[in-house]
């Protein structure tokens, strides 16, 4: 038998990320704030939950294809926004986007990207002219600003705004505090943030930004409004009340508030609140095809990944963000399999338990 070169799954990814990356960087891309006790939760709670397969279904091949928000994508798992790309790798969001569009799925372009919203949409639609953007949205307290983000966005063909709204501050990250980096490197911007410079300590993470923010970017925008960073039932079901067109259930990969408990372990009772209302997707942790089966069997439409897509940047571009897809995807179709599912939509809620649970 062939021998495999180079990393056969994200763990591995994340091992030759670190060894080709400057240290710094990658205390960026992996840190979580404080103790990074959620951080660790995150990936610890998909180890205790397990599966219970179904046996003698006779279903075939499982397909992957299915729809979030109403877009079509290639499998159930959306690339998360991520800041900052070109500290991977030169080719930074160009390089993800393509990547993103040639595997058929849902790229979220963080606002906080080193590459112009208007070039990402443009590389990504060489590959793939229907390609699917979305675009990640800190609303500013400077509402002509933050129009002016939202209105480049759509310019550029995003087809949902991704408001997150986990961060009325930025958390503490020590990591970055020992290291002394709270900047990019000379030469680097934020090009959504051209309006103001392109210096991302422009950005204003303000405590001040509430639902009537959201009522006023309803008014201002026609597009689909989903919401990120939402753990409380409660919030689940205001979110759902003022119009907003699904959520992400997420912790921001334990990069905010530290502590918080696992996204996935906060999946079931998002799910029971807003009741199949709108749609969810999870994020945090999530680094095996068997993750991304847990994630629909509670509850979500689909699952996002956001360092394994940095760690596949930073060892080889395209390539490696295209691998770390590919990985993922053949995990999900024989995890499907193995549970026997023959669809995202077809994962029952009991295929989950516990650890040792009945
Ligand atoms: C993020 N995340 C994030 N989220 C967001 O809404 N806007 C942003 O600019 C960023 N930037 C960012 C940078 C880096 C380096 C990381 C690791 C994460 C959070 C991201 O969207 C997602 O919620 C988590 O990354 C999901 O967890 P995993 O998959 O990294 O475990």
């Amino acid at each position: 038998m062939k021998s495999v070169r180079g990393p056969v799954n994200v763990r591995e990814f994340e091992h030759a990320a670190r060894d080709a990356l400057d240290p710094v960087f990658y205390d960026y891309f992996a840190s979580g704030a404080q103790d990074e006790v959620t951080t660790a939760a995150n990936e610890a709670a998909f180890r205790r939950l397990c599966l219970v397969p179904r046996v003698l279904r006779g279903l075939g091949p499982p397909g992957l294809e299915t729809t979030v928000l109403g877009h079509r994508t290639s499998m159930p798992l959306l690339m998360a926004p991520t800041a900052f790309h070109r500290l991977a790798h030169p080719g930074a969001e160009l390089a993800t986007a393509r990547a993103a569009a040639g595997a058929g799925v849902v790229m979220i372009a963080a606002m906080l990207a080193t590459t112009a919203i208007e070039e990402v949409a443009g590389e990504a639609r060489k590959v793939d002219e229907n390609a699917a953007l979305w675009f990640q949205l800190y609303v500013q307290p400077d509402l002509g600003f933050t129009e002016a983000v939202v209105r480049r966005a759509e310019a550029a063909g995003c087809t949902a705004l991704v408001v997150t709204v986990d961060s009325p501050a930025l958390g503490r990250n020590e990591r970055g505090d020992r290291n002394g980096f709270h900047d990019l490197p000379p030469g680097m911007r934020c090009e959504n943030l051209r309006e103001i410079g392109g210096d991302v300590r422009g950005v204003v993470l303000s405590p001040e930004i509430s639902w009537r923010h959201l009522d006023w970017l309803r008014g201002i925008t026609g597009l689909p409004i989903v919401l990120k960073g939402v753990l409380h039932p409660e919030d689940a079901r205001l979110a759902v009340r003022r119009g907003v067109d699904g959520l992400i259930v997420s912790n921001h990969g334990g990069r905010q508030l530290d502590t918080t408990p696992a996204s996935i372990d906060r999946l079931p009772v998002i799910a029971d609140a807003v009741g199949g209302e709108i749609p969810l997707v999870l994020d945090g942790g999530v680094r095996r095809g068997t993750d991304v089966v847990k994630a629909l069997a509670l509850g979500a439409s689909a699952a996002a990944v956001g360092r394994p897509v940095l760690w596949g940047l930073a060892v080889d571009g395209e390539d490696g963000v295209a691998r770390v897809l590919s990985l993922l995807r053949a995990e999900l179709v024989n995890a499907l399999t193995l549970c026997g599912c023959d669809s995202p939509l077809s994962v029952p809620r009991d295929l989950v338990v516990e650890g040792g649970g009945r």
